[in-house]
């Protein structure tokens, strides 16, 4: 492709960190983001991340054996903080000398970032908002994404555009990258211009030809507007619901009422509080994989963002990437 100087000049730092053509971070998708995805991503001349959820050593060092095979472009692993397995699974990106960990779920402790650091792998976490961004910064982490409410997955309860005029201006000292509603190439310029290193994106590659999300999942996607990607609803403040941004759909419907009845069996004295909330919080374990992988649409969790409202077709990865890029680049020629 043709390259833009300037946008060559607005994304060097992103592209220097990651160390890839194009500073785009496909993110982390649980039972998503596996070795075809991730390759397919990095060999587009962006930057895969490889999702390891609930996994355990083992399958990671599967996956990242598997993603090898597949391309000799840098990729990233996604570990959840909360993992009980973090631990071994910082082993193997260590032994299979990962480029970058980025971390997800919570905050990396400081020994954690520097174990990694001391084996020359690169740390990156999300900011919730500055105060936290500062203290990652000052506990060694390298970079941080910001991620705001329209993304797809679970959402913090600010927009991304407001997250980005909160963080970008004061946080200079590591890159940043900016995800949550990117769907064209033209809000990746903005997103740039006011100080960005790079972007995330993840729901515009779950239509992607190399996904291997359930072709009932990338249907869904395909006829969704960006309405109907909305973040679970809570009956009662005494009873918070992790938010989650999805598809609408009977599941999410039965939701709440679902709810209602654990919270009237609660008050008629028949469940404890704990144990209501409980039921509650594992009313979706599960459900992304129900989706994905075995296409009940109907009652899984159809995890997505608020840009699935611009996702039309079932595209390979590269096409996907060098759309963005063309939109970017014919940006910044006007
Ligand atoms: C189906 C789905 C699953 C996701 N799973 C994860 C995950 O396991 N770990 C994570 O850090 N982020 C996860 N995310 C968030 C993405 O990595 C990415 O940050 C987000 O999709 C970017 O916003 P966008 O959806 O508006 O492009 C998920 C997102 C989606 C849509």
């Amino acid at each position: 492709m043709n390259k833009n100087d300037k946008l060559e000049t607005l994304w060097k730092v992103g592209k220097d960190f990651l160390g890839v053509d194009y500073p785009i971070m496909g993110g982390a998708m649980s039972w998503i983001s596996e070795s075809k995805l991730v390759s397919a991503v990095s060999n587009a001349g962006a930057f895969g991340v490889i999702a390891s959820g609930s996994m355990d050593a083992p399958l990671l060092l599967d996956m990242i054996k598997k993603t090898k095979e597949k391309t000799s472009k840098p990729f990233g692993i996604n570990l959840i903080v909360m993992n009980p397995h973090l631990d071994s699974l910082v082993d193997v990106c260590i032994d299979q000398k990962t480029t970058h960990v980025i971390f997800a779920g919570g905050f990396p402790s400081v020994d954690i970032i520097k174990k990694l650091k001391d084996k020359n792998i690169k740390t990156v976490a999300f900011a919730p908002n500055l105060s936290l961004g500062k203290r990652l910064v000052k506990n060694g982490i390298d970079a941080l994404i910001i991620e705001g409410s329209e993304a797809g997955g679970h959402i913090g309860p600010v927009s991304t555009s407001v997250l980005a005029q909160e963080i970008l201006p004061n946080i200079k000292d590591v890159p940043v990258f900016v995800a949550g509603g990117i769907g064209r190439g033209e809000i990746l310029v903005n997103y740039l211009e006011l100080g960005a290193a790079g972007v995330q994106i993840g729901t515009s590659l779950v239509c992607s030809t190399e996904c291997i999300a359930h072709d009932k999942f990338k249907e869904a996607f395909i006829k969704a507007s960006a309405r109907d990607a909305q973040s679970t609803q809570q009956v009662d403040n005494d009873f918070p619901v992790i938010p989650v941004r999805a598809i609408v759909n009977k599941g999410s419907k039965d939701f709440l009422d679902f709810q209602k009845d654990v919270i009237s069996q609660y008050k008629e004295g028949s469940l404890s509080k704990y144990d209501a909330q409980m039921k509650i919080e594992h009313y979706w374990v599960g459900a992304l994989r129900k989706a994905v992988v075995d296409g009940d649409v109907e009652n899984g969790s159809l995890m997505a963002g608020q840009s699935v409202g611009l996702v039309n077709s079932i595209r390979p990865c590269k096409e996907i990437i060098e759309e963005l890029i063309t939109q970017a680049t014919e940006y910044l020629s006007k």
